[in-house]
C-alpha cells in the first residue's frame, strides 16, 4: 500500500506502549492511566438518558449546540474571568485533544517553532505533523517544575509562532501562578506570539491554589486559543467533550473543517455536557476532596522510599517522583516495575528530556490500590538496591 508520508513522523504514544506491556500481566496495578476512577455523576448520566428519549439522535451543529455554547460562555465569565462570544468565539470539540490537534493544524506551518515545556504533556506529534519544530523550555525540578518566563523569552526566535502552556501541568502537577502567567502573557504580546492554553485540570487544584487562565490577561484573548474539557472535572473521559475559545478566525476554521471531518460532537454527549456545566457543581468538590487524600497518601508513601523523592503536586492527579538515584533510565525502571512487581507507571522521559529519572504516577485510583501499588514499588526499589 502506498500511504501518504504525512503521518510518518508521528510516533505511537509512549503511554499506549506502556499500557500494552501492562495489559499482558495478570493482577497488575495500573497507576499510569490519566483518567478519574469515578463514575460520571448521576445527574449527568440521567440527562444523557433523557436526551436520548427527547430525540437527540441526529446530526448536531458542527460547532456545538447553541445552548451549550451559551452555557460555556457563562462558565468562562464566572470561573475563568474572561468573555467569549458564544456565537463566534466558542467551539465544542471532541475533548481538549481535538483542540490541540486543530490548533496545530490551523496555526503551525513548515519551519514554525513552537515553544513547549519540558517535562510536559506530549504535544510533539501534533506539532511535527504540520512541519513545526518543538522548542523545549525546561521546567526544572529545583524550581518545583515551574517554567521560568525568562527561559521562555530566551527561546523565542523570529521563527517562533506559538507557545503551549499547560497549567496545572501534566505530568508534574505544577501550577503557574497569576504573576508568572502575567509575565508570560507580556512576552507573548511583545513578541507577537500565539498561545495555546491547555487547561484540562483547571478544577483539580489543592491547598487553596487558584487556577488562572492566561486569556484573562489584558490583550491576550486576541492571541490565545484556550482548551477546556469535561473529561477530568466531571469524570467524563469517555464522553469526548471539550471546548475551545479563540478569536473568530480560528473558530470559523475549526467549524469549517469539522463539517468535513466528523460533522460534530455526538449529540447526546453534548447534552450531558450541558447538564454538567449548568447543574450542581458539588461533585467536583467531592472528587477533589478524595484526590487530596490520595495525594497526601502518595506523597508520604513515595518519600518514605529509600532513594526516592517526590514534590507535592499543586494540581492534577499526578505525582512525578524522582528515582534517578537508582541509576536506571525511566523506561528500564518502568519496565522492571511492571514486569517484576506488577505495578505500572509511566516513564518520565515520555514527557521530555527533563523527565528522565522520573515516573508519572496517577493517583486517580482508590486508596487501597494506591497503597498496594506503593508497596510494590517499595519491594522493587529495595530489590534493586541489593
Ligand atoms: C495536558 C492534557 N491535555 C489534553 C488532554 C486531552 O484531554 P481530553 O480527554 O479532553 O481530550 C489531556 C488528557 O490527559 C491532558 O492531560
Amino acid at each position: 500500500m502506498r500511504l501518504a508520508s504525512r503521518n510518518r513522523g508521528v510516533e505511537w504514544s509512549g503511554i499506549r506502549v506502556m499500557f500494552s506491556l501492562a495489559d499482558e500481566i495478570p493482577g497488575v496495578i495500573n497507576l499510569g492511566i490519566g483518567q478519574p476512577d469515578f463514575d460520571t455523576p448521576e445527574f449527568i448520566r440521567e440527562a444523557a438518558k433523557k436526551a436520548l428519549d427527547d430525540g437527540f439522535t441526529r446530526y448536531p451543529p458542527a460547532k456545538g449546540f447553541q445552548d451549550l455554547r451559551w452555557a460555556i460562555s457563562e462558565k468562562l465569565k464566572r470561573e475563568n474571568h474572561f468573555a467569549a462570544d458564544p456565537e463566534t468565539e466558542i467551539f465544542v470539540a471532541v475533548g481538549a485533544m481535538q483542540v490541540v490537534f486543530n490548533t496545530c493544524l490551523h496555526v503551525v506551518e513548515t519551519g514554525d517553532e513552537v515553544i513547549v515545556v519540558d517535562p510536559g504533556y506530549d504535544y510533539y506529534s501534533q506539532i511535527r505533523l504540520f512541519g513545526g519544530i518543538p522548542v523545549r523550555v525546561p521546567a526544572e525540578e529545583r524550581n518545583k517544575f515551574k517554567v521560568n518566563p525568562e527561559d521562555i523569552r530566551a527561546a523565542v526566535t523570529d521563527k517562533t509562532k506559538l507557545m503551549i502552556i499547560n497549567t496545572p501541568a501534566n505530568p508534574t502537577g505544577a501550577m503557574i501562578d497569576g504573576p508568572k502567567l502575567g509575565e508570560i502573557a507580556a512576552l507573548a504580546r511583545e513578541n507577537d506570539l500565539m498561545v495555546l492554553s491547555d487547561e484540562p485540570y483547571e478544577h483539580i487544584v489543592f491547598d487553596g491554589n487558584h487556577h488562572v487562565s492566561i486569556a484573562s490577561f489584558e490583550g491576550m484573548r486576541e492571541r490565545t486559543i484556550s482548551a477546556f474539557t469535561l473529561s477530568k472535572s466531571y469524570a467524563m473521559t469517555g464522553w469526548r467533550v471539550g471546548y475551545v475559545t479563540a478569536p473568530r478566525v480560528i473558530i470559523d476554521e475549526m467549524e469549517k473543517l469539522m463539517e468535513h471531518m466528523v460533522s460534530g460532537v455526538t449529540a447526546v454527549a453534548q447534552r450531558a455536557a450541558l447538564a454538567a456545566l449548568t447543574g450542581p457543581q458539588g461533585c467536583i468538590q467531592e472528587m477533589l476532596r478524595q484526590y487530596n487524600q490520595r495525594r497526601l497518601l502518595v506523597h508520604r508513601g513515595l518519600n518514605a522510599l529509600e532513594g526516592v523523592s517526590c514534590l507535592m503536586p499543586e494540581g492534577t492527579f499526578y505525582a512525578f517522583p524522582n528515582f534517578s538515584k537508582l541509576g536506571l533510565t525511566s523506561w528500564d525502571l518502568a519496565k522492571y516495575l511492571v514486569q517484576e512487581q506488577k505495578v505500572a507507571l509511566i516513564p518520565g522521559s515520555i514527557f521530555g528530556e527533563k523527565g528522565e529519572g522520573h515516573l508519572r504516577l496517577s493517583f486517580a485510583a482508590d486508596p487501597e490500590r494506591l497503597e498496594e501499588g506503593i508497596e510494590r514499588i517499595r519491594k522493587g526499589v529495595e530489590a534493586l538496591a541489593e
